[in-house]
């Protein structure tokens, strides 16, 4: 079963990296010298998709800017026959498609899904929230395709969570039924530690089927009037069924500032080049006695 479409909502305010979010999106920041966008889009190719739209919002035009075409640097470049950085510049292969839609109102998760109806006209497509930075030697969506097309389910990617932080994270009932693989018999967003049914927490990636529309259109509204995807997949699951896979991969949450530099220092770790110098650069800083 192919998945080649991809959603992707940026529409969020994100207020947890204000000031900087005032103006700059925060899928613009860089690990490193790479947005984190291009991370996702990386893992969207890898995983075989072929075309995503970006549910954006206003103030954040410069994702799209990101992936169209600069033709004045590539003149430039050009110019100065600087190969490398040419390739730098044309790492999104001409085929991949970009689409864009505006939410006009952050009204919530469900409500930016809901956005990709018009899109989606396949049987599944995958979800990726970039807040969730994973990585991976396979990519994530990847190893969930290959769970899709083992059982012809829609299926959340779940990480074990510290039980102090289950109230950050939609957290699911789970029945074992393969290795990493977990039939949902229920879920709740945002749960208390002691009414936590496990610490299985939903992470951003989510392989859904097309008819999730109408069950988000079925959806109330909850806190702060914003609907929530996990009500509709709440409703979903009583009427089809979802599975959840606990993927492999190191997920960073680049949503808020103390694990976006954490995440940082996970890349810098993964690269020959960096990881010693780091090392020795941090225990300089923080006094570390070698
Ligand atoms: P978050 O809950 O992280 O919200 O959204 P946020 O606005 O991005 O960030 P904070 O909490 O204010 O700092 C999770 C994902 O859902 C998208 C966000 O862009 C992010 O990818 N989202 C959220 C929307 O696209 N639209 C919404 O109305 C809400």
């Amino acid at each position: 079963m192919k998945i080649k479409k991809a959603v992707i909502p940026v529409g969020g305010l994100g207020t947890r990296f204000l000031p900087y979010t005032k103006v700059i999106p925060k899928e613009m920041l860089p690990i490193w010298d790479i947005p984190i966008i291009q991370f996702i889009i990386e893992e969207a190719i890898n995983s075989g998709i072929d075309s995503i739209l970006f549910v954006t919002s206003k103030e954040k035009y410069s994702i799209e800017d990101y992936f169209d075409r600069n033709f004045y640097l590539e003149y430039f470049l050009n110019k100065n026959k600087d190969k490398e950085k040419l390739d730098i510049l044309n790492k999104i292969p001409q085929n991949f498609k970009i689409y864009s839609v505006r939410q006009k109102e952050a009204r919530g998760l469900g409500d930016a899904i809901l956005h990709a109806e018009d899109f989606i006209s396949d049987d599944y497509f995958a979800v990726f929230l970039p807040d969730d930075l994973i990585f991976s030697k396979k990519p994530v969506i990847k190893q969930m395709i290959e769970v899709l097309e083992k059982y012809r389910k829609p299926v959340l990617g779940v990480e074990r969570v510290p039980w102090k932080m289950v109230d950050a994270y939609g957290i699911i009932k789970p029945r074992m039924i393969a290795k990493r693989i977990f039939e949902i018999e229920d879920i709740v967003e945002k749960p208390k530690k002691n009414k936590a049914f496990s610490n299985l927490g939903v992470v951003g990636r989510y392989i859904l089927p097309g008819n999730i529309f109408s069950y988000i259109k079925k959806t109330k509204p909850g806190v702060k009037g914003e609907i929530q995807i996990t009500d509709s997949l709440r409703i979903l699951m009583k009427e089809q069924g979802i599975l959840a896979y606990e993927f492999e991969g190191i997920r960073c949450d680049t949503g808020n500032k103390y694990d976006y530099l954490l995440a940082i220092l996970t890349y810098a770790n993964m690269k020959k080049d960096l990881k010693n110098k780091i090392k020795k650069d941090i225990k300089k800083i923080f006094k570390i006695k070698i």
